[in-house]
């Protein structure tokens, strides 16, 4: 970046800024990235201008033409930008009127930089959340796809991190797919909320020109607009609720890399995350680390961070703009770029995992999930559930002590503590006996889950 030294505010100013005063004011380094939607909004008002006759068609012609140049000087990385210039609003402008001369200086006729940035971010923010909204999608059906192609999978389904109830696996991936289906319905509101134009807000108060605000929310594509200019500037609401819903997504990114760096360790060894996803050690040759799973849960942290740094910049403000507001861009660009990614990371994951099929198998052996159904059982038999549940507590600690699954138990291993069972019946108490017979709706199943699938399918996907 390029140092300059006029004053942008001419006349009310003797003096240049301090170094660091330039420095801690500028946005530059981070709302360049704002420039297409700050050229797009600018080439609007400026055609609204002429149509409404404020400024001649020449003129509005001659300032879109050279916002065009600008915009590809920008693309092909030959614009520098200029930290003396504090932001991208007065960069572009700034390169405009040198370009095409001081018509160039109409462009800002009836604006005022506080609705031109609100309208920048609205731009960006509607755009973005539609993109995180499609990539949620996408790991949705990576979601859908690796319950379909493992069904017939059955794992330990866990409450206190304890072995509860076996399930299938697809019924605990499509659990993290419902949770995704609620996040794009957040995504929505939120761009519903970052679908109102701000412009024609001018400072604070409206403008004295004859402007047409309904044209230009049209001509960039907005459904409504604000209807009261104080509110239209002072507004960020949706970049909190943008904030909240990518807390909410990687939240659960965060719980689900839970689940994989616990299923892929040896002592769960329910999955096996590809190479592509993982990484060694430099100096433990035995090691696949998944550092994604692990990075994610780790970014989320920041990710709240954003939310609640914004709350709180956002709390104390009067209306209308004041230079606090400038802090509501690096969060949000932060925020949206790691979600995305993270998103991006976790399809590929999903889609590239293996579950091993024997150690599964083998964990389903080691427990004594059968142990509600057994009880279920004695119920079935006119023995009140709490006596019930009494016996088959018993019946497991004498297993764990003798280190017998329940399914092992002989006939006189059982008479010691009821004779309402024999062993016959326990052996038909099989891992996938107990899903089977979890036939409620929304229960793991298989025949539940095919119809879970099948509502997720037809009405999600
Ligand atoms: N860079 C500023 C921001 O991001 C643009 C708006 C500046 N407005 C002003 N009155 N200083 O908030």
């Amino acid at each position: 970046m390029e140092k300059q030294s006029n004053a942008m505010w001419g006349g009310r100013f003797t003096k240049q800024p301090d170094e660091l005063v330039e420095a801690f004011g500028a946005s530059i380094s981070f709302d360049h990235r704002l420039a297409f939607y700050d050229i797009a909004g600018s080439k609007a008002h400026i055609r609204m201008l002429a149509k409404q006759g404020v400024v001649t068609v020449s003129e509005s012609e001659a300032i879109v033409k050279g916002l065009d140049e600008i915009r590809l000087d920008i693309l092909s990385g030959n614009f520098v930008w200029q930290q003396s210039l504090e932001d991208v609003h007065m960069n572009i402008e700034h390169r405009l009127i040198e370009r095409i001369g001081p018509v160039g200086g109409k462009l800002h006729t009836g604006r005022s930089r506080n609705d031109q940035v609100a309208l920048d971010m609205h731009l960006f923010a509607r755009d973005e959340i539609e993109q995180v909204y499609e990539l949620v999608k996408e790991l949705q059906v990576a979601l859908g796809d690796c319950a379909e192609s493992n069904f017939d999978v059955i794992i330990p389904g866990y409450t206190h991190l304890q072995r509860a109830q076996p399930v299938l696996f697809a019924h605990h991936l499509l659990a993290y797919a419902w949770m995704f289906q609620r996040d794009r319905e957040r995504l929505e509101g939120v761009r519903k909320r970052a679908d109102l134009m701000p412009l024609g807000a001018g400072a604070l108060a409206g403008t004295t020109f004859s402007i047409d605000r309904e044209w230009v929310a049209k001509e960039l594509g907005f459904t409504a607009l604000y209807e009261n200019s104080m509110d239209a500037v002072s507004d960020r609401d949706y970049i909190i609720e943008a904030l909240s819903a990518l807390s909410l997504i990687i939240m659960h990114l965060s719980r689900l890399s839970e689940e994989f760096i616990l299923w892929s360790s040896t002592e769960f060894s329910f999955i096996e995350l590809d190479d592509a996803y993982t990484t060694g050690s430099s100096m433990m040759p035995q090691k696949k680390n998944p550092d994604m799973a692990e990075l994610v849960r780790g970014k989320t942290g920041r990710i709240y961070g954003h939310l609640l740094g914004l709350l709180t910049t956002c709390k104390g403000l009067p209306l209308t703009y004041n230079k606090d507001m400038q802090e509501d861009k690096e969060g949000l660009f932060d925020a949206i770029d790691t979600v995305k990614t993270a998103l991006r990371i976790f399809s590929g994951m999903i889609s590239t995992l293996i579950v091993r099929k024997e150690d599964v198998e083998r964990a389903l052996r080691q427990d004594y999930s059968a142990a509600t159904d057994v009880a279920d059982l004695l119920v079935r038999k006119g023995l009140p559930f709490r006596e019930a549940h009494e016996v088959v507590g018993s019946m497991v600690r004498y297993c764990i002590e003798t280190h017998k699954p329940l399914s092992e138990l002989t006939n006189e291993d059982i008479l010691t503590f009821t004779s309402l069972l024999n062993q016959e019946e326990l052996a038909l108490l099989t891992p996938s006996a107990l899903v089977s017979a979890r036939n409620c709706r929304g229960g793991t199943a298989p025949d539940a889950v095919i119809e879970q699938l099948h509502i997720f399918r037809t009405q999600c996907l």
